[in-house]
């Protein structure tokens, strides 16, 4: 086994950052599912939710850096162009969503597919013994799960 600099396998770290190449391409598509929707939702609960998925493109974008500079300290390069992006996609791609419950449901949608994706990788960094990959992964995780929980609540379901 070869170890890198970090003192983690390379083979498997090598893997790993393709896993979180899919998962940056998907975080990006998640993320313009928030723009598209914080831009074209209409009705009476514009207000709340204009604002709401602001909070939530924000976010996401914090995410992706922080998922982006995760590979590059695995040694590896972030894909960082749409037709990357769109080849790797498993998150359902949002368009003309202007309906609030609509728009909550590709929430809803999106970080489900975001949610199997990371506990894939979750499995395969404590594998790798990758403490920092791991860290990020229950982190998000964790902050996804209860997003869902609040999503659900708006659209009046349980999870
Ligand atoms: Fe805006």
């Amino acid at each position: 086994m070869t170890l890198n600099s970090i003192g983690l396998d390379t083979k498997k770290t090598k893997a790993l950052a393709d896993d979180l190449n899919q998962l940056l391409a998907n975080f990006q598509l998640y993320y313009q599912n928030l723009r598209g929707i914080h831009w074209n939702i209409k009705g009476r609960a514009f207000f709340d939710l204009h604002v709401k998925f602001e909070e939530l493109y924000t976010d996401a974008n914090l995410k992706v850096d922080e998922i982006a500079e995760r590979i590059l300290t695995l040694g590896a390069t972030p894909l960082h162009t749409f037709e990357d992006y769109t080849k790797a996609a498993k998150v359902p791609v949002g368009k003309n969503i202007s309906k609030d419950e609509k728009a909550v449901e590709l929430i809803v949608e999106s970080l489900s597919e975001l949610l199997k994706i990371e506990r894939s990788i979750l499995e395969a960094a404590g594998e790798a013994n990758d403490e920092g990959t791991n860290s990020m992964m229950s982190d998000f995780i964790t902050e996804q799960e209860k997003t869902v929980w609040m999503m659900k609540a708006w659209l009046g379901e349980t999870v």
